[in-house]
């Protein structure tokens, strides 16, 4: 049987990428249906996805109030298609850096067993396209510091082209989650890790979007820092505090 499918696509004032994301995902994956979740975009995204959503009932609109983060946007997305039976919850950015025709990809990772299916620049065959150097670097450092602070073993754990099987974020308890930006990638990661879901990697091409502006800036990478450095500690914190009860115990 066919697994009914949701990608959420967060947006913010991404006029003019928004359509032709939808046209090449629509082409690529014809039974895939399309969230639209916008924080109420001053360009007119929001408006321009209700047009696409008359002409096209596989195509849903989720209007926020305002810009309230990537995670936020999501967190919105996915509790929407929940509730509404999807079995798949897919996780795409709108400017085309994730690629619709590799959907399939993830899609086959989900239906051969994955709990969690990550699109990943840094598995053998990933790569990136025309990202300049500073993103490059900023995007290796956070997954180096990632590993390092939380010892995941994911390769690109900041990823944000993912499928979702609904049962994963059913167990990963999304109303305790306080991650704002994109850091919610980390997030959801690391529990899914934690919870022991299966997790694969299959390597996809990232290209730099080619219109419109990344909304990635100084908090989202703040956020990122502190977090992780807390929740690594807290882990390491919580691993010696079981170690001491032991030898008590034994003592
Ligand atoms: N609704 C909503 N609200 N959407 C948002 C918000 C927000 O506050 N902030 C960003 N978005 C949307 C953008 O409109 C876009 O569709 C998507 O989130 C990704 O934003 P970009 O600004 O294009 O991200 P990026 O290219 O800098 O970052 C990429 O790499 C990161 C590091 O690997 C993305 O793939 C991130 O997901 C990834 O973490
Ligand atoms: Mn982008």
């Amino acid at each position: 049987m066919e697994l009914k499918t949701l990608t959420v696509i967060p947006t913010y004032n991404e006029l003019e990428a928004l359509p032709v994301v939808i046209e090449r995902l629509r082409a690529a994956q014809p039974e895939v249906h399309v969230l639209v979740v916008d924080d109420n975009s001053p360009d007119g995204t929001g408006e321009l996805a209700d047009r696409l959503s008359h002409e096209d009932e596989k195509i849903h609109v989720l209007h926020r109030k305002g810009k309230g983060g990537l995670g936020a946007a999501y967190i919105a997305g996915f509790t929407w298609g929940m509730e509404r039976d999807y079995d798949v919850l897919v996780e795409m950015d709108a400017d085309c850096s994730h690629q619709p025709e590799q959907l399939g990809r993830l899609l086959e990772a989900v239906e051969r067993g994955a709990d969690l299916a990550i699109g990943s620049r840094y598995v053998p065959g990933g790569k990136t396209v025309n990202w300049p150097w500073h993103r490059q670097f900023l995007s290796r450092g956070a997954n180096f510091y990632a590993q390092t602070m939380l010892g995941t073993d994911v390769r690109d754990i900041t990823a944000g082209y993912r499928a979702f099987r609904r049962g994963t974020l059913e167990r990963l308890d999304l109303e305790t989650i306080d991650s704002v930006g994109y850091c919610f990638q980390i997030d959801l990661g690391w529990r899914a890790e934690l919870a022991g879901l299966t997790i694969t990697e299959v390597p996809i091409t990232f290209v730099e979007r080619e219109v419109g502006d990344s909304k990635m800036d100084s908090g989202v990478i703040l956020e990122s820092m502190t977090k992780v450095a807390r929740w690594g500690l807290g882990a390491r914190a919580k691993t010696l505090c079981n170690k001491l009860r032991a030898v008590r115990a034994t003592a």
